[in-house]
């Protein structure tokens, strides 16, 4: 697992970024994962810069969402369809045909599940999954217990998460409580995963992901099985980290041993 730390959530959201616009250099017809949530923002709103000062298209790529609200239709403000759409796809020259939200108004989620499952198979794979975190380690709506293997289904949300996200939900707007997403074992199939996350509150999830057992009670600790899972994290998100000052040593000389190879020098 690569750890990078870094000042604050501007540095980690461009960061996340170029870990993107670096793969569509080299893979222009890429399949990206992508996720909603505060968290992301930032890095969509560089994503946007750049496709605007024409650095970067998004003509040639396919994405699929981890998750969606189960019985929200894609008009909801609430529903991440609707973010998507108004956080990042309406401002970039994407096919919006292209991209891939589970369908959290079908009258049928168990057979949506499968067809998603289906649908990301015929696309070749996911080539990079970006990741949030739920302040209980949750990726996705992969909530504490959710299987390592699972793939594509529908899940009930923790008394947390529902509580965590009651801020965008007016008092007498319906709040769900059952979502669609994709599974740990769906996410963990992606060539490599970033998973980004700032501030106090995601510390504790933090630590868990990184030095705590694998276990499904942090569904984000699935990541240290992962051969190409970056974590990005802010000094805040950090703080509790027993062993941080190694993983700020073990970056440094990743990037010294990455000059000297892209200048063709050696290391002494
Ligand atoms: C939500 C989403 C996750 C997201 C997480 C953190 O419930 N299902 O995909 O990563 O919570 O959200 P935020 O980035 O707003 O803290």
């Amino acid at each position: 697992m690569r750890i990078v730390v870094l000042k604050d959530a501007q540095d980690v959201a461009n960061f996340g970024a170029n870990q993107i616009i670096s793969l569509l250099k080299v893979k222009p017809k890429s399949t990206l994962g992508l996720a909603t949530g505060s968290s992301p923002l930032n890095l969509y709103q560089k994503l946007i810069e750049s496709n605007k000062q024409k650095h970067l298209t998004f003509n040639n790529i396919t994405t699929f969402n981890l998750d969606e609200y189960l019985g929200l239709d894609e008009n909801h403000p609430q529903s991440y369809r609707y973010f998507m759409n108004e956080k990042l796809f309406k401002h970039i020259d994407i096919k919006i045909e292209n991209t891939h939200v589970p369908n959290g108004s079908s009258n049928n989620p168990i057979e949506s599940c499968e067809l998603y499952e289906s649908q990301i198979a015929n696309s070749g794979g996911i080539d990079l999954q970006l990741l949030g975190i739920g302040s209980n380690g949750h990726i996705g709506f992969n909530e504490p217990s959710s299987s390592l293997v699972s793939r594509t289904r529908v899940k009930t949300l923790a008394k947390d998460t529902v509580e965590a996200n009651k801020r965008f939900f007016d008092d007498d707007q319906f709040q769900p409580h059952l979502s669609i997403t994709m599974g740990i074992g769906t996410i963990m199939d992606a060539k490599k995963i970033i998973l980004i996350a700032t501030g106090r509150t995601k510390a504790d999830a933090i630590k868990a992901t990184i030095e705590g057992p694998v276990s499904a009670n942090c569904p984000a600790s699935i990541l240290q099985m992962h051969a190409n899972a970056t974590v990005i994290v802010d000094q805040e998100a950090a703080y509790k980290l027993d062993n941080l000052h190694y993983y700020e040593h073990i970056e440094f000389e990743n990037q010294r041993l990455l000059k000297a190879i892209n200048q063709n020098n050696n290391l002494n």
